[in-house]
């Protein structure tokens, strides 16, 4: 069995500087293997060659050095192009075919069989949430609405392998809140995810392991808790608790335990939440 989908090793790309400008190093030495089955984040700030690094992973570009194998093979062989969906930082869109047409074509393209692309077209368009709009031509639809298109393209393939390059930029919490969820229904069906994001918020609650990607490089690597745990350090969520007992509480837990409490804080919302409760509640 297949260990890696993924596996790049000191990976270089520069791009030819125009008229005698000097040459950019977009990625630099950069090593990442990525499982079976598991959300891979790369975090990077503008201009770090998140695009970049994803369009050498797609074969859309061509590498100035280093080694990409995808299910252990070069993603030139059609075979493995069959088994990878990619969402590109802009959606190419056909802007008079509507999202209905739109994914009737991509399942002609990806060999469907007929008596099968109705229910799956149907499925698709319910689980991004564009079964109503699914008659509209797609220039009516929202930046929101396109970036779903896209995935709903990728959701008719059916990939093993799912390449998103900044699949939330732009949209608001609630439409990127959807998209979260559909890379984690990806993942409970065994899908394996390759996405990238300016955003830390964006990939905290999708992402197994996460990169951060810095000038070309990938400067920190590992798993989400790994990198965020504190050591040695807990949080305790009260309810009902007296807060004017709170060194009692802190004797106790001193002479019982040895422990030292830290900080005392009400438990907070995110700001996230409390906008899609507020925005849900006036929908019904
Ligand atoms: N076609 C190109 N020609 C020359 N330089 C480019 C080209 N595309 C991107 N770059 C440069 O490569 C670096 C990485 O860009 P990019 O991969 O788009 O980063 P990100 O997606 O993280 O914003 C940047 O310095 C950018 O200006
Ligand atoms: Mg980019």
């Amino acid at each position: 069995m297949e260990e890696h989908v993924l596996d790049v090793k000191n990976l270089v790309k520069f791009y030819k500087g125009l008229g005698g400008l000097k040459k950019v190093l977009a990625v630099d030495q950069l090593s990442l293997s990525v499982k079976k089955g598991e959300v891979y984040g790369i975090l990077g700030p503008n201009g770090s060659g998140k695009t970049t690094l994803m369009k050498l992973i797609m074969g859309l570009l061509f590498p100035s050095k280093g080694q990409i194998k995808i299910f252990g093979s070069s993603v030139k062989k059609l075979s493995i192009k069959k088994r990878i969906g990619f969402l590109p930082e802009e959606a190419y869109l056909y802007r008079f075919l509507s999202a209905e047409e739109t994914l009737k074509f991509f399942a002609e393209l990806a060999d469907v069989p007929r008596r099968e692309q109705k229910t799956r077209i149907a499925d698709a368009l319910h689980v991004v949430g564009l079964f109503e709009a699914r008659k509209r031509p797609s220039r009516t639809y929202s930046k929101g609405m396109s970036r779903r298109l896209g995935l709903a393209q990728i959701l008719i393939k059916d990939p093993d392998f799912v390449v998103l390059d900044e699949p939330t930029v732009g949209l608001d919490p609630i439409g990127s809140r959807e998209i979260k969820e559909i890379i984690l229904g990806l993942k409970e069906r065994g899908k394996t995810v390759l996405f990238s994001s300016h955003l830390l918020s964006e990939v905290e609650m999708v992402c197994d392991r996460i990169g951060i990607m810095h000038k070309g490089k990938l400067v920190l690597t590992g798993h989400l808790n790994e990198l965020l745990l504190r050591k040695n350090e807990y949080s305790l969520v009260l309810e009902g608790f007296d807060i004017g007992r709170q060194s009692e509480l802190e004797q106790v837990l001193q002479k019982s335990f040895h422990a030292k409490v830290i900080s005392v804080n009400r438990s907070r919302e995110t700001m996230e939440d409390v906008f899609i409760k507020t925005i849900k509640k006036h929908a019904s």
